[in-house]
């Protein structure tokens, strides 16, 4: 049976929200009158295999040729399109876990035959790369992770990016990074790990860190010749990218710095409420990061989907169970959206934390 679904997303959609939503994972909606020098819109316009001036955009902020960047919808898509131009049904993939759920999704709906690459609490969920050399094999085509970590923001630094290059490298497999986080990294944000060799993929987009996903601005960094077989790819299912949104992606692309500024502005007050809320919570722990719009909380006893469930009915606040991640004794939560909403959902899961753990 060839799988066609995603549970988290479809929980996301139909079960997430509350009044104190704490399962989001992107930045809360950047309001289009807040953008200056808003163009003036075209339903129609040269957009074939991408909207040039966009991909110029996307290309500059990372010092990228042009000719290595396919825009897609989101990096859902992006992260589809890479995936199907890359693998064929039983192809051996390495994806680390804890995994954002709809990354398993796509891949099993490839048909690629999956290796976890387990990342440990106890080592601040680092990547191993001995385990990895242990379970890469010749069939091997693909490593699979993503940076800033999803559930739990961890940063993976370049030298051990640069060390998984070389595992892949010598084994003739490649390195797919989403890399939607990263921009979250807001002092000397890492550059993006396309630079490190022909053997990385990278995915990413506007979607979580802008508060602008209502226009899918996603993109792939893939070598020409595997660029173009993405392209040629993508004409099977969108042929051609929605201009108007394009148009919007690049006037938000060339106000980032104000667009990025806002953001920062809600997920450092919030990660100033998370740190108090972990300085006196001992009922749950997590790996403390820096930067990064989630954090991946531990719940010490009971039971996390029953906790979540109650945590609702009671005090009308979600937070993401960790199953979806293959970590059912966790839970995540998200930063960036709303401070007081944030500051009153972490009241409420101290006040139940208290009264519904043992
Ligand atoms: C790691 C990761 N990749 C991709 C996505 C999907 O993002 P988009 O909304 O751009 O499709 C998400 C969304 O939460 C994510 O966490």
């Amino acid at each position: 049976m060839i799988h066609k679904h995603s549970d988290y997303m479809h929980w996301a959609k139909t079960q997430s929200r509350a009044r104190y939503n704490l399962a989001t994972s992107g930045v809360g909606p950047f309001p289009l009158d807040e953008l200056p020098d808003l163009p003036a819109l075209e339903i129609n316009g040269d957009n074939s295999y991408g909207y040039p001036p966009l991909k110029q955009a996307i290309a500059e902020k990372h010092g990228v040729d042009p000719d290595c960047v396919v825009t897609a919808f989101g990096t859902s898509m992006a992260n589809y399109l890479a995936f199907a131009t890359m693998l064929a049904p039983g192809d051996e993939v390495l994806l680390e876990r804890p995994t954002y759920g709809l990354i398993v999704d796509a891949l099993r709906y490839i048909g690629a035959t999956l290796i976890p690459i387990q990342r440990r609490r106890e080592s601040g969920w680092a990547l191993d790369l001995d385990e990895i050399l242990l379970a890469i094999t010749p069939k091997t085509k693909l490593i699979v992770i993503t940076n800033l970590h999803n559930p739990s923001s961890v940063l993976t630094p370049e030298p051990v990016l640069e060390g998984l290059g070389e595992i892949a490298r010598e084994s003739g497999a490649r390195v797919l990074v989403d890399e939607v986080y990263l921009d979250a990294v807001y002092e000397n944000t890492p550059r993006t790990s396309f630079h490190l060799g022909p053997e990385f993929v990278v995915t990413s987009s506007l979607t979580k860190l802008y508060g602008v996903s209502g226009l899918r601005c996603g993109w792939i960094f893939a070598q020409p010749d595997l660029a173009r077989a993405v392209w040629r790819l993508n004409d099977l299912f969108a042929a051609t990218h929605v201009f108007p949104a394009e148009m919007l992606s690049l006037a938000v692309l060339q106000n980032l710095p104000l667009v990025r500024d806002r953001a920062r502005r809600i997920v450092e007050t919030d990660r100033e409420v998370l740190a108090e809320f972990l300085d006196r919570e001992s009922a749950v722990d997590a790996v403390r990061t820096d930067w990064g719009t989630t954090s991946f909380l531990r719940l010490l006893r009971g039971n996390a989907d029953a906790f979540l469930e109650t945590l609702r009915a009671a005090h009308d606040t979600s937070a993401v169970p960790g199953r979806f991640f293959g970590a059912p004794d966790h839970l995540r939560i998200g930063m960036g959206v709303n401070s007081d909403m944030f500051a009153e959902g972490l009241r409420r899961l101290s006040l139940h934390l208290r009264n519904h753990v043992q």
